[in-house]
């Protein structure tokens, strides 16, 4: 009876696996990016997953990413939280890249906030300041949505006017405003990796209307835009690479140390929009 082949076979197998572990009911899903899993700390945890236990589920190979699902309470609300998440250049697919996103909405999430660490694009965004993603521009080479559809998953044909939730925006620059944490909107997009970019490249992107450029984020957006979430994405901006002559060699330890320095804001800004919501 079991169907295993399908996309919906494998999600159902997860959350059954799932389901065995936890009856825990989340609201908001969370999926911490780059030296950013510290938020994870924060939850008043009923339960934690490895991935590794889930079926289907890929497993991280990054330094600085652990792998595990983490459920409880966070600024008093039902979340489930991806503690590292998976990108492109470690080889995965877009839709294996995906896969904990499809299982988080069968668990029950209506909204799923994301955070990255990207480097700016924009000459007003300085390292280490916050960016609430307002659009995306996708630039990566596979599409989690590629291949045959599943309507019980969603449509065909998504459309994506309204990607990014602006009135989360809105609260959350007003949070941050309140903080005196250094916050803007704006347009990220989306790279393969794993190389950093060129200086030529870094000026096309600015020129094309880009404000922050990373390695993650647009895939699991897509999956969540496919299947009817919400979704709220935060930067973390951890290097300049615009205006040119404020580009500077960036290893990945330096963008990790970085995001570690925004870790404690943008978790301010998440608990508090938590704790705002219904
Ligand atoms: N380019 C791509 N991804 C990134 C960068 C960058 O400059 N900084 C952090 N993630």
């Amino acid at each position: 009876m079991k169907d295993q082949t399908s996309l919906y076979g494998q999600i159902q197998e997860a959350l059954h696996y799932i389901r065995t572990q936890t009856d825990f009911q989340p609201r908001y899903g969370i999926v911490l990016g780059t030296g950013l899993s510290g938020l994870a700390e924060e939850i008043d945890t009923v339960a934690e997953i490895s991935y590794g236990d889930i079926p289907h589920f890929p497993t991280s190979t990054v330094k600085g990413h652990k792998g595990k699902l983490v459920f409880g309470h966070l600024g008093g609300k039902p979340v489930v939280a991806m503690a590292g998440r998976f990108h492109y250049y470690e080889g995965y697919t877009a839709k294996q890249i995906t896969f904990p996103v499809r299982v988080m909405k069968f668990l029950g999430i209506e909204l799923l906030i994301l955070s990255n660490a990207a480097g700016s694009a924009n000459q007003h965004i300085q390292a280490g300041d916050i960016v609430f993603i307002r659009d995306h521009i996708n630039m990566q080479p596979d599409n989690p949505l590629r291949g045959p559809n599943d309507e019980r998953l969603g449509p065909r044909f998504p459309d994506m006017l309204h990607t990014y939730d602006r009135q989360l925006n809105a609260k959350g620059l007003e949070i941050a405003q309140k903080h005196n944490i250094r916050a803007h909107e704006g347009v990220y997009l989306a790279l393969q990796g794993p190389n950093l970019e060129t200086p030529a490249e870094y000026n096309f992107f600015h020129i094309i209307g880009a404000d922050l450029v990373g390695m993650s984020t647009v895939p699991e957006v897509l999956v969540a835009r496919h299947m009817g979430l919400k979704v709220m994405a935060l930067s973390a901006a951890t290097n300049k690479c615009y205006p040119l002559e404020e580009i500077r060699e960036t290893t990945h330890d330096d963008v990790i140390a970085v995001a570690q320095g925004v870790e404690p804001k943008m978790r301010k800004i998440v608990m508090e929009l938590l704790e705002f919501l219904g």
